[in-house]
């Protein structure tokens, strides 16, 4: 299974999709790390979905922010299409967030099934760092692996 074409996005778009991560960090259930984090996935037909990490009081049960956006992504029917990911942390003076290696996993599963390589855009206050998926999460096990 190999990655997509290498994408770009238009200043407008790529400014959009932060946007929606940064909104989506709003509603951030984090009482525990004090760390809202926003996920925003687009899709080829223009879609954008969100998610945001949702904590738990029996702290190792944490969703993260990308994993709840791409089940409600394949909870929708999406299999594939996946052209981009805005990840936001809002925790002031911190580095752009990147992506934690289990959902580096979680989205390459969305990528795989329509052989994309999405531009993750990692966020912080000041900062944007443009890395594909396939950077992230190189050799990457996936669907393609079970035959
Ligand atoms: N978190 C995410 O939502 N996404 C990541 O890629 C890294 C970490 C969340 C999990 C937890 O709620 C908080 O950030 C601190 O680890």
């Amino acid at each position: 299974m190999g990655g997509g074409a290498e994408v770009s996005l238009s200043d407008a778009q790529e400014q959009a999709l932060i946007a929606a991560a940064f909104a989506a960090a709003e509603h951030a259930y984090a009482p525990y790390s004090d760390y809202p984090v926003g996920a925003a996935l687009l899709f080829d037909d223009g879609a954008v979905l969100t998610g945001c990490n949702v904590e738990n009081a029996s702290y190792g049960l944490a969703l993260c922010a990308e994993t709840v956006a791409v089940a409600k992504a394949l909870g929708e029917g999406r299999r594939g299409g996946l052209i981009a990911v805005a990840v936001v942390g809002l925790k002031a003076d911190s580095q752009p967030i990147t992506p934690c290696g289990r959902c580096r996993q979680v989205l390459n599963e969305v990528a795989a099934l329509g052989s994309t390589d999405p531009l993750v855009l990692c966020v912080s206050a000041d900062d944007v760092r443009r890395v594909t998926l396939s950077a992230l999460l190189p050799h990457a096990f996936g669907p393609g692996h079970l035959g």
